[in-house]
């Protein structure tokens, strides 16, 4: 199968020849159709990871997915072949990965059925992105009447994390730089648009004197927004690995690390078929074209970017 791989530290990543995984016990094998790109992709191929991970070469990247179950492993219930679905790659090793015609994935964690109504495309950029948001929602205890700040609204993580804060009852002030990024997060739900170039805890203050009573903080500086945060608030962070890395006394820092159980995808799912949120795909690329994709991905990014498999 062709496969975006590297064959040992320090290669490139480039479109190999690899053969087919088999499903293990558990594992379905997905015939992937379409995959996004994310920040961890990037460090993946820099070697960012080496050390931290143990890697089976040649190792394929790619953690997003959605396409179709073309084989089932032993033990597997729940999914037969023909099953359009969707998810995350989640293994503990590097090496299986969705950029490639098929990947193998537990069916227990990181996987779950992709509803007809939504795409391929939709689907695969919904996953890890996804996941993020809702955690980080579901850290920062949103509720009706509170106002959250999110930090990096603009990306594929903070186009969700916007519409589940709205759909959590919050108002939401988004961070924004551009008229066409300002577009997009007020067409998500936000109702005030801060300028991230500029002192946005200073922007906040202005607005709400006592500061908001959450922070969903995916880029940016998290001491620099602190003092955005009113007393007794919580910040969520999905940047920082530990609490100590913020210390503060005034507010609950959370940080968020992104679980895609299939509770989790389901619930994504479900809200992009009902239509209550969006999945907003900035650009759509063939697999030979993955290196534009990081490309465009490290210049910064108005929604996902989709490598597409055929
Ligand atoms: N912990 C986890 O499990 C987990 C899971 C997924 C993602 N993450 C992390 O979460 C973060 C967000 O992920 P993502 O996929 O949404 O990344 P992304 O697509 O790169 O989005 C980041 C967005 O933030 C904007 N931005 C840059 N600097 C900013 C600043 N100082 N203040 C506010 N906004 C700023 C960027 O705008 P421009 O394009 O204009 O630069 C971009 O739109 C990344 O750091 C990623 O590694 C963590």
């Amino acid at each position: 199968m062709r496969a975006v791989a590297f064959a040992e530290f320090g290669a490139a990543p480039e479109v190999q020849d690899i053969a087919i995984p088999e499903p293990a016990e558990g594992e379905v094998r997905v015939q992937v159709r379409a995959a996004s790109v994310n920040g961890i992709d990037l460090a993946i191929a820099a070697g960012y990871l080496n050390g931290m991970m143990e890697h089976r070469f040649p190792v394929v990247l790619g953690k997003d997915f959605a396409g179709v179950v073309d084989a089932v492993g032993a033990g597997v219930e729940g999914y037969a072949v023909g099953d359009r679905v969707f998810g995350v790659v989640t293994k503990a090793f590097l090496g299986d990965g969705s950029f490639g015609e098929y990947v193998t994935v537990p069916a227990a964690v990181g996987l779950a059925t992709l509803p007809d109504v939504v795409s391929f495309t939709e689907g695969a950029a919904l996953g890890l992105a996804g996941t993020a948001a809702a955690d980080a929602v579901d850290a920062a205890q949103l509720g009706a009447g509170q106002v959250v700040l999110v930090a990096g609204a603009t990306g594929g993580v903070g186009n969700q994390a916007v519409q589940l804060a709205v759909r959590s009852g919050a108002t939401v002030v988004a961070t924004a730089h551009s008229t066409e990024e300002e577009a997009l997060v007020t067409g998500l739900g936000a109702v005030e648009v801060v300028d991230y170039r500029e002192d946005v805890a200073a922007q906040i203050l202005v607005a709400h004197p006592e500061g908001v009573d959450a922070v969903i903080h995916l880029a940016g500086d998290a001491a620099a927004l602190l003092p955005a945060l009113r007393d007794g608030g919580r910040f969520a962070s999905t940047l920082l690995g530990s609490s100590e890395q913020l210390p503060t006394e005034s507010a609950t820092v959370v940080p968020v690390y992104a679980s895609p159980s299939t509770a989790t995808l389901d619930r994504l799912a479900e809200n992009v078929a009902q239509q209550h949120t969006t999945v907003t795909i900035e650009r759509v690329y063939p697999l030979d074209q993955f290196g534009q994709a990081f490309a465009d991905f490290r210049a910064g990014t108005v929604g996902k970017l989709v490598i597409l498999i055929d």
